[in-house]
């Protein structure tokens, strides 16, 4: 249930065991390792160095550790750039080559680099396929992390000539599909392919977007390769690959998990707090700082169980303090523990820590790990030391499943249409998404996040909140379930070619609600105007669809000018703005309330979650709460007074 990121040959030989032995004793069962060991494992071409690694090995295995061993590619030893230096990717933004020292300094198009990364993953999984004291692999380490999905290397470009001579054939084909005759972009052959980089203006977005499904194609051939390679040497053994939040791969996140056994996710709440919320105000701001907001980690707990065919794991949880964000800020006492607590509850079957201990050179001195550089313990061991013996008070996780009655419609073509069209500078589908998911959470709902193929038959509420390009199988599903619909601004508004809907906007979804989107304006966040919904009046800013409005519809929120805002028929909505949060919040709990969804609404800072039979609730305020439980509530940790930054959970 708990483990810890470890790295051998940082540390002499002789404290191995002593590290092991305590790792034990905190009640950790599994240790990584291997992910950056490359120039350890092989010095020049062929000449390998096991002897190491195999001690290390037998030391944490005689510790009674269960062993995850990691393929090294993620960093590519000098020797190894210098024999083939086409392995460094090209930066799109600048066109300058992407240099040795740093990681991730490969190229998915390098057909040097791809013989190479499975060369070394067979070797690994010759020698450590069947060893018994692994129990599982890691692939590569966060695949895409640094940007590293783009390239404008040469390699990047004529594979990418090739990948549009498959999926168009014909190079009139392209030319139509991308409406190349504007600006007299029109190609004569598929040799002449550009990457949609470095020109005067702005490039075509279909151009933009056949290139991300490229780049995105790349990583999965070379992630699938590696699975098939380690799924030969090492039987029985489970495979998982270390996400980064999923609006940052620039892959298609379902794609890439598919062959794996499961999905683990790196949690490193406040760096992402500082990064994802950079443009929020002073004060929403600073309430977070040292928590992380409350939705954040959950937002990724639910993104990775949704595309994870077993229970997720966490495969690094921030300790402390980390060195990579804009700021720094240490976690409020209590919040690794709290974040620990809430992976499990959204489904996690095991969280690990990264890292055993803070290491004192090179690029992450900064960044806390479990024990500081002099061997003493950091704030976070003594939280795990607490964890560990709660976990024992809990009923088996295994058995006790999330279950909602709610799902967001996710696609990672929405971000990409969203990225390459921007239209107004506020608009960011991660963004949109994410307010409405925290407004369902705040209200204490359970949130499944699906892909448009899947089976709509558990759902009660079915949310898109955008997806410019919709499936016609997806608007046969919706047709066909029972569930309520809902769609956010932009959904169905463009074709699989990111042109725009020959119907208007909202393309498809008309099989559904007959509305028209005649127009759209973007605007300043700043620059808001009233929405009025139920008597109440909210705000609309950033993006407003002007929506007609025919017999057969019912408006249910307008705006200042008497528009309609919100429309619905039958069980479908269609939210032609973006709102305010309040808004999110005040529409979701009337129709929680309609369909009869069970919400659990606690507060600004306090989230609650079902599990099986089990609840948790999250208090990242700084504040104490009295909790109302339910009379057959039966506590397991905690009390019905939920301290700042504390948990509670219990069973009825
Ligand atoms: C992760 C990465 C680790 C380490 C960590 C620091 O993104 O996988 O290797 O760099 O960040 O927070």
């Amino acid at each position: 249930m708990l483990g810890v990121c470890y790295y051998p040959e940082h540390w002499p030989e002789t404290i191995w065991a002593e590290d092991a032995a305590e790792m034990v004793a905190l009640g950790l069962k599994y240790v990584r390792i291997g992910e950056f060991a490359w120039s350890r494992l092989e010095s020049a071409p062929g000449v390998f160095h096991f002897d190491w690694l195999d001690r290390a090995i037998d030391t944490l295995a005689k510790a009674g550790l269960k062993v995850i061993m990691c393929t090294p590619t993620a960093t590519p030893p000098k020797w190894l750039i210098d024999l083939y230096p086409d392995i460094l990717p090209v930066d799109v933004k600048t066109g300058q080559v992407r240099g040795f020292g740093s990681r991730r300094h490969y190229d998915f198009s390098s057909e040097n680099y791809f013989r190479e990364a499975m060369r070394i993953t067979s070797v690994l999984g010759e020698r450590y396929g069947e060893h018994p004291a692994i129990c599982g692999w890691q692939t590569d380490n966060e695949l895409a992390c640094h940007d590293t999905t783009h390239s404008f290397s040469a390699s990047t470009k004529t594979a990418f000539q090739q990948w549009c001579k498959q999926h168009y054939t014909d190079i009139d084909a392209l030319n139509t599909a991308w409406g190349n005759v504007f600006w007299s972009m029109e190609y004569q052959n598929f040799e002449q392919i550009e990457l949609p980089y470095l020109a005067v203006t702005e490039t075509n977005p279909s151009h933009n977007l056949a290139y991300r499904r490229f780049s995105s194609d790349q990583v999965i051939r070379f992630h699938d390769e590696m699975i098939r390679i380690l799924r030969q040497h090492a039987p029985n053994r489970f495979i998982t690959h270390n996400f980064i939040p999923m609006s940052d791969t620039q892959t298609d996140n379902a794609a890439l998990a598919k062959n794996l056994d499961f999905v683990s996710y790196d949690n490193y709440p406040l760096g992402r707090t500082d990064l994802f919320f950079a443009n929020s105000s002073t004060a929403d701001f600073k309430r977070y700082m040292r928590t992380g907001h409350p939705d954040y980690s959950s937002y990724a707990f639910d993104q990775s169980r949704g595309i994870s065919k077993g229970p997720f794991w966490i495969m690094e949880q921030q300790p402390g303090p980390v060195n990579w964000a804009r700021h720094n800020p240490r976690p409020e006492a209590g919040m690794v523990r709290l974040w620990s607590w809430q992976a499990f509850a959204h489904g996690a079957a095991t969280v690990c820590f990264f890292r055993w201990r803070q290491v004192p050179f090179a690029q992450e001195q900064m960044h806390a790990g479990l024990k500081r550089t002099d061997n003493s313990a950091a704030t976070a061991y003594h939280e795990i030391q607490q964890l560990y013996a709660e976990l024992a008070k809990v009923p088996d996780l295994a058995q006790q499943h999330p279950a909602a009655k709610v799902a967001i419609v996710t696609e990672t073509s929405a971000q990409w249409v969203t990225e390459i069209e921007r239209q107004g500078d506020s608009y960011n589908q991660q963004q949109v998404e994410f307010a409405y998911y925290s407004a369902l959470r705040q209200l204490g709902i359970t949130v499944d996040f699906i892909g448009q193929d899947q089976d709509l038959s558990p759902y009660t509420l079915v949310i898109a909140p955008c997806l410019p390009i919709v499936s016609q199988q997806f608007i046969t599903n919706c047709a066909n379930s029972k569930a309520t619909c809902v769609f956010g601004p932009r959904s169905g508004a463009k074709t699989a070619e990111l042109t725009l809907a020959p119907e208007l906007g909202p393309g498809l979804i008309q099989q559904l609600i007959p509305v028209k989107v005649l127009s759209v304006e973007t605007t300043r966040p700043d620059c808001h105007d009233a929405l009025h919904f139920a008597g109440k009046t909210f705000q609309s800013a950033r993006w407003r669809e002007e929506l007609s409005e025919h017999a057969g519809l019912t408006v249910v929120a307008r705006y200042h000018d008497n528009t309609a805002a919100v429309v619905k028929a039958k069980q479908c909505f269609y939210i032609g703005s973006l709102s305010c949060d309040e808004f999110l919040l005040a529409f979701f709990e009337a129709l929680a309330q309609d369909l009869a969804i069970a919400t659990n609404k606690l507060g600004k800072d306090l989230r609650s979650v079902q599990r099986g039979n089990l609840t948790f609730v999250f208090n990242y305020g700084a504040d104490a709460v009295k909790l109302s439980l339910p009379e057959a509530a039966k506590l397991l940790v905690g009390t019905d007074v939920i301290n700042a930054f504390d948990v509670v959970v219990y069973q009825q």
